[in-house]
C-alpha cells in the first residue's frame, strides 16, 4: 500500500498497512541490501510519498484509511501512441491557397473505407474498419486496417466494420460529427440519418438486433443504428459517403446533400444493406457523375465469412461503368464534368498501405 498526500492507495495484490512516516524511514534504511527488483520499486514509492508528504506538510503519524482503487488494466484510447503529429495540419492551418481548384485523390482501402486527399494535400480517412471485437458477428476482415498517417478520420456510425479510428495515426477525429466542418481547402456537412434496417438479402441480420429486445426503427432504434453521411466539398467536387444509411431518408436529407457528383454507395450481391433497387432508386435521385459502389467482398481485404458478396452483378446491369486496376482515383471537376452515372468499380483493387 503507497501513501500519498495523505490518501493510501492500495498497491494491487497487496493488502499492507500504510506505514506511518517514521516507519517508513525506519523501512528505508533497514531493508537489507540484496534486495528484489519488486522489493526496491516498492522501497523507491515508499520514498516518494513521505517526501510528498513532507513537502506538503501533511503528514500524521497515525495509519490512513485504504483508499479502494479499480486494477483492472487500463483500456480505451491509444491515441497518444501516434507516429505522426499535427505539423502538416499546422502548416494548412496557415497557408494562404487554398483557392479550391486541382486534383483530388480518392484512395479505396476496402469495404467502406476511403481517403481523400484535396487539392491542398488535407488528407481525410472515413471509416476505416475492424472485426466485432465482441466476435459475435465472426471474421469479417483477416487482416488489420493498415496504421496510416492522416490528417483527419471520421465515421459515419458505431459498426465495427466502420468504426476503427483508433486504428489510424489522425492529427484529428471527427466521430459521427453532424454540422459543418471548414478547414484548408475543404468544407464537410455532417447530416444525421438512419441506419438502413429491413435489408433485402437473405441474411436477415436485423432479426439478430430484435432479439436482443432492441426496437431497431426509428425514433426508437438503438444509437447504433443512427447514421450520419458526410457531404465534402472540395476541389469543385461534391463527394458523399453514404456510410450505411437507409435507402429513402426524409426530404430534408435530401436537400442538405444538395447536387451529388460522386456518390459512394453500399451494394452488394447479398444485398446486405442495400438492394440493386434502392441503389437504382437513389442513383436516378441524385444522379450523380460518378457512383462508387462499397460494402462488398473483397479479395484480400474481406472475408466470405461476412455473408457479403462480390459488386459485380449489380454494376454489370449498369449501363455506364468501368472496372478500376488501381486503388486510386484522381479526379477534377473538369475530368468528370461529362459523367452521368457513370459506374466506377474499385473491385478487388484496394490500398494495403500509406
Ligand atoms: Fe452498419
Ligand atoms: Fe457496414
Amino acid at each position: 500500500m503507497l501513501c500519498v498526500l495523505g490518501i493510501a492507495v492500495r498497491n494491487c495484490g497487496e493488502a499492507k498497512r500504510t506505514p506511518s512516516k517514521n516507519e517508513a524511514f525506519k523501512t528505508m534504511t533497514d531493508e537489507p541490501k540484496a534486495d528484489n527488483h519488486d522489493t526496491s520499486r516498492r522501497k523507491f514509492l515508499l520514498l516518494s510519498a513521505v517526501g510528498g508528504l513532507a513537502a506538503a506538510s501533511l503528514a500524521t503519524e497515525t495509519d490512513v484509511e485504504a483508499q479502494e482503487i479499480n486494477c483492472a488494466p487500463v483500456s480505451g484510447s491509444v491515441a497518444w501512441k501516434q507516429k505522426g503529429n499535427n505539423e502538416h495540419v499546422r502548416a494548412l492551418q496557415t497557408s494562404a491557397d487554398h483557392s479550391g481548384g486541382g486534383e483530388l485523390h480518392l484512395d479505396y482501402f476496402g469495404h467502406t473505407a476511403f481517403r481523400l486527399t484535396t487539392p491542398a494535400g488535407l488528407s481525410l480517412l472515413f471509416d476505416p474498419w475492424r472485426n466485432d471485437p465482441s466476435g459475435a458477428w465472426g471474421l469479417w476482415f483477416p487482416a488489420d486496417f493498415p496504421r496510416i498517417v492522416v490528417d483527419l478520420a471520421l465515421s459515419t456510425h458505431t459498426h465495427f466494420d466502420h468504426d476503427a479510428i483508433d486504428k489510424v495515426d489522425a492529427t484529428s477525429v471527427l466521430d459521427r460529427f453532424v454540422g459543418k466542418f471548414s478547414f484548408a481547402d475543404v468544407e464537410i456537412t455532417g447530416v444525421a440519418d438512419k441506419h438502413a434496417t429491413d435489408q433485402p438479402g437473405s441474411y436477415k441480420w436485423i432479426e439478430a438486433v430484435k432479439e436482443s429486445g432492441a426496437d431497431p426503427y426509428p425514433p426508437n432504434n438503438p444509437g447504433h443504428l443512427d447514421n450520419v453521411t458526410y457531404l465534402v466539398e472540395s476541389a469543385g467536387i461534391r463527394t458523399l459517403i453514404w456510410g450505411d444509411n437507409r435507402a429513402k431518408p426524409p426530404e430534408d436529407v435530401w436537400k442538405r446533400w444538395g447536387r451529388v457528383d460522386v456518390l459512394t454507395l453500399p451494394v452488394d450481391g447479398s444485398e446486405h444493406v442495400l438492394s440493386f433497387e434502392q441503389g437504382n432508386e437513389i442513383v436516378e435521385r441524385l444522379k450523380p457523375k460518378i457512383v462508387i459502389p462499397t460494402h462488398y467482398l473483397q479479395k484480400g481485404v474481406s472475408s466470405a465469412l461476412s455473408t457479403l458478396q462480390a459488386a459485380d452483378s449489380w454494376v454489370n446491369a449498369q449501363k455506364r461503368k468501368r472496372n478500376l486496376a488501381e486503388s486510386r482515383l484522381v479526379l477534377t471537376a473538369d475530368s468528370i464534368k461529362d459523367y452521368d452515372r457513370e459506374f466506377f468499380y474499385f473491385g478487388n483493387s484496394a490500398r494495403h498501405g500509406q
